[in-house]
């Protein structure tokens, strides 16, 4: 069986924790290998809807092993909200079937006031993130500042190595930022009591990964964000703090990159994006509002309306070449089931030249003119379809297009938020199967 990173092939919110749950049917582990309660991976099974910020999208399958692996920048507040709200609703979550890497980074209470403070500061430079403490977390991680889970079970460890943080961060906090200063004695209440509750879920999660994929298990990577809000090759500084693609998966997850055998990228049939930053593609007018109503495109975290838009060829050949995908899937084709005609952008042009390949962070992304070419809609309900062969024929035009200008196989289509509402294509088995 093969170890498959799934990854986010836009800007975030593609429909990765759908997939990603369909997909763990047939997988032992699922694995987060970077970002933090940043994500918010929708899954929905019979109706019941689930927000997962942190626990990976395998959780609502009994058997299935789920790790947060030390890339993720964790906030153990709200990993235990996680595990409770589950738990509330009958999901058997223990040490057993989920994971929690000892080397992970701690996201406090000071990251996230400090992520908040810097956004007021950058004013119309703001980056529009979620105010979850992630950029902050991953600085101190690279400062070699921060804390990670482990240390939040050695009480005498985590009040020093807090206690000097909080000093940097204290005066950061009052003398740049004009906030009240952060006590340490109380946060060392809040933080450190939480080492007994974090302490069955601890472990040497790279061990145990590489273990499961040594006993020829299939191994599922969960990427979290998007390849165009990667840290390295997004959109930057409209980006997240981490490696969002297969990119990440060695470092984040301890898992060599020679062992990944598989890359599948997902991607709606339109694009959306949360925050601020470039979108060439971007629909400001009715076709914007009206993607955004029949997608129900709010976010997930923040519950922020997202910025909607048009399919982009160019950012996903990038996206997927950069990530060395073998295919990938579309997900909310059936969000375009109303329209007369769906616009796919084809080519940029940026200040008198024009590109059909993505351009790279040399071009100022938000000065591009976009064109656009346009296939006709099929105006019918697909939701209800479950093979390629019932669809419309425009709707497979649509895709056959699509794909065809991408120039990656796409391995299966999603036509609504259910976990069985989706269309496998040809490809999908040797997608998933081992090289
Ligand atoms: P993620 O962050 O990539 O996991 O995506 P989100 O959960 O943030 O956003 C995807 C949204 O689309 C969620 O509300 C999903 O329930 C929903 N969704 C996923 N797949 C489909 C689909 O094929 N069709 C429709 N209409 N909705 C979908
Ligand atoms: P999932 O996993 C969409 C965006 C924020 C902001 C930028 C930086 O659900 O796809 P951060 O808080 O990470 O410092 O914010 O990245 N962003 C996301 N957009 N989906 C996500 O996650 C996101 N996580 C962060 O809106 O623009
Ligand atoms: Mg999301």
């Amino acid at each position: 069986m093969p170890s498959v990173c799934v990854f986010g092939a836009q800007w975030g919110d593609e429909g990765k924790g759908k997939i990603i749950d369909r997909l763990a049917q047939d997988a032992e582990f699922v694995v987060r290998y970077q970002g933090g309660a940043n994500a918010g991976h929708t899954v929905v099974v019979g109706g019941a809807k689930y927000v997962l910020h942190l626990i990976p999208s395998g959780i609502l399958h009994p058997g299935r092993v789920n790790v947060i692996g030390n890339g993720v920048a964790v906030d153990p507040l709200k990993f235990i909200e996680e595990v409770e709200g589950l738990r509330k609703r009958g999901v058997k979550v223990d040490g057993s079937n989920l994971r929690l890497a000892a080397g992970a980074h701690v996201i406090f209470e000071h990251h996230k006031r400090i992520d908040q403070a810097s956004e007021r500061w950058r004013g119309l430079g703001r980056i529009g993130t979620t105010g979850r403490g992630i950029g902050p977390c991953y600085a101190d991680k690279a400062a070699r500042t921060g804390l990670r889970v482990a240390d939040l079970l050695e009480p005498d460890r985590c009040r020093r190595r807090l206690q000097a943080a909080l000093a940097e961060k204290n005066a950061l906090l009052t003398q740049v930022h004009g906030e009240a200063p952060l006590a340490l004695e109380e946060q060392l209440d809040r933080y450190t009591n939480l080492g007994s509750v974090l302490r069955p879920f601890v472990g040497d999660t790279g061990a145990e990964v590489r273990d499961a994929y040594k006993r020829g298990k299939l191994v599922l990577f969960e990427g979290a964000q998007g390849a165009l809000l990667d840290i390295d090759h997004g959109t930057y500084p409209f980006v997240t703090s981490s490696n969002t693609g297969s990119d990440g998966v060695s470092a984040g997850a301890g898992f060599p990159a020679r062992w990944l055998d598989r890359v599948i990228g997902i991607a709606k049939a339109y694009c959306t994006r949360v925050g601020e930053g470039p979108f060439p593609s971007e629909d400001h007018g009715a076709d914007g509002v009206k993607i955004r109503e029949a997608g129900n495109e709010y976010g997930a975290t923040t519950g922020r309306p997202r910025r909607c838009g048009w399919f982009d060829v160019l950012a996903m050949r990038y996206s997927l070449e950069l990530n060395g995908a073998d295919g990938w899937i579309m997900t909310n084709l059936d969000v375009l089931d109303g329209f007369d005609e769906i616009r796919v952008a084809t080519g940029y042009e940026v200040a008198g030249r024009s590109y059909q390949e993505w351009p790279g962070a040399l071009v100022d992304l938000s000065e591009v003119r976009v064109r656009y070419e346009s296939a006709r809609g099929w105006k019918t309900d697909i939701t209800k379809i479950r093979s390629y062969d019932d669809l419309p024929e425009l709707a497979k035009r649509y895709v056959e297009w699509v794909e065809r200008l991408v120039g990656v196989k796409i391995v299966m289509l999603s036509v609504g938020p259910e976990r069985d509402q989706i269309i496998p294509r040809e490809g999908l088995a040797a997608a998933l199967a081992a090289v």
